[in-house]
């Protein structure tokens, strides 16, 4: 979470002053209002507000009507979650590479397309945009749904236009470390009126009893509860006013660091697939290997750090499916279900080497927004200084 101030203390005011929390017959309407803004600023027809990005990436394959028997793509880098999402459907996570964009590798997709997927999710990786529009040729041609997973990315763009509107549907996040925050909270967007309804009628158990049932043409399933109280949606109504600010100036400090650094001899960066559109969160460095990347992480002053050291987002650390414990009941595991015996689901530690090779040679520096040219003046001379040295 990079801002919060005032504004949120006066949205939350609002609600609490209203004596009414529960979404539904709120005289705030503040989470309606969030979905109806949020929706507007991705360029869709479609947001509702949940819980988390975890919750957003369920209801979003949900809504896409994924479940046992078919296979979901997922990149080999991002957090554990997505994975573990198309598992709470019942679908089976395939792993595909990310390539030096720190994306999913469109070639590598292509080839892990089997007769079973069904999905792929892409992933938007510390603010880095992936190349949606290979992606989609591939999706396209294969009849494969495409989820986004913007959870990193709130706001991010690729070719001019939001990212979680590419896709049949995008997720994003809103807990404490994404760029806006409200503790936790996420919203799935949709231009795709089935994937809306589903995805609504999932996201709260009592859907049959609220006035919106009315308009629903998709019948009402038993879903789950992954609401959110109106002092989220009035968080949230606050952090979306500073959304395209933060960019701004991420995207300033960003651009500052590769203008200033450009001719540096040691000193690679990570492509963007859209550097205009790139959030600006994070400032990539590849160099030729793991030895010489630490080194330059562990200079005085940098504060770098390097993403195979990120346990949560290497697949190789993914315990859980690994070892392919997919439920917390068997008769519920997609792993022993009878519909998807047969799918891919022998996984290793060492099954995607150029992940594991590219996230080991990369070096990360998280920016902030609120970095003055000082601040970033000094920084810049540290990264040449740490450079000159290797
Ligand atoms: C890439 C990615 N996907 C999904 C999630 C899940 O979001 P949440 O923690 O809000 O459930 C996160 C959160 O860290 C994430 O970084």
């Amino acid at each position: 979470m990079y801002r919060i101030g005032k504004a949120e203390i006066e949205e939350v005011a609002r609600v609490i002053e209203s004596r009414y929390l529960f979404r539904t017959g709120s005289p705030v309407h503040a989470t309606e209002d969030f979905e109806k803004a949020w929706a507007e600023r991705i360029g869709v027809r479609y947001s509702i507000c949940v819980s988390g990005g975890t919750p957003a990436l369920i209801a979003g394959l949900v809504g896409l009507e994924i479940g046992p028997g078919d296979e979901v793509i997922v990149p080999a880098y991002t957090f554990m979650a997505t994975a573990s999402a198309v598992l709470a459907v019942g679908a089976i996570p395939v792993l595909a590479e990310v390539d030096d964009t720190l994306t999913m590798d469109p070639a590598d997709l292509a080839s892990k397309i089997g007769p079973h997927t069904r999905a792929v999710i892409p992933v938007h990786m510390v603010g880095y945009p992936c190349d949606m529009e290979r992606i989609l040729d591939l999706a396209r041609q294969n009849q494969l749904k495409v989820l986004e997973d913007a959870c990193q990315a709130d706001g991010g763009s690729y070719r001019g236009r939001r990212l979680g509107s590419w896709g049949d549907a995008g997720a994003f996040s809103f807990n404490h470390y994404k760029i806006i925050a409200a503790g936790e909270g996420g919203a799935l967007a949709t231009n795709d009126r089935k994937v809306y309804e589903r995805a609504l009628i999932y996201h709260d158990i009592g859907a049959e009893f609220r006035p919106y049932a009315q308009g629903l043409s998709e019948p009402v399933f038993s879903g789950m509860q992954l609401r959110v109280s109106e002092v989220i949606g009035a968080i949230l109504n606050a952090q979306l006013k500073r959304l395209d600010g933060i960019l701004t100036d991420l995207r300033r400090v960003k651009r500052q660091f590769l203008e200033e650094l450009t001719q540096e001899a040691n000193i690679r960066f990570v492509c963007s697939n859209d550097i205009a559109g790139d959030c600006g969160t994070t400032l990539g460095i590849i160099f030729d290997s793991e030895s010489i990347a630490r080194r330059f992480a562990q200079s005085e002053g940098l504060d770098g750090w390097l993403p195979i050291d990120s346990d949560k987002h290497v697949y190789c650390n993914w315990e859980p499916i690994l070892q392919k414990r997919g439920a917390h009941h068997p008769a519920l595991d997609p792993f022993q279900m009878a519909q998807n015996q047969g799918l891919r689901m022998d996984y290793s530690k060492i099954m995607c080497p150029n992940t594991l090779d590219i996230l080991s040679r990369t070096v990360f520096i998280s920016l902030h927004p609120d970095w003055g040219d000082q601040e970033v003046d000094r920084r810049v001379r540290d990264c040449r200084k740490a450079a000159a040295a290797l």
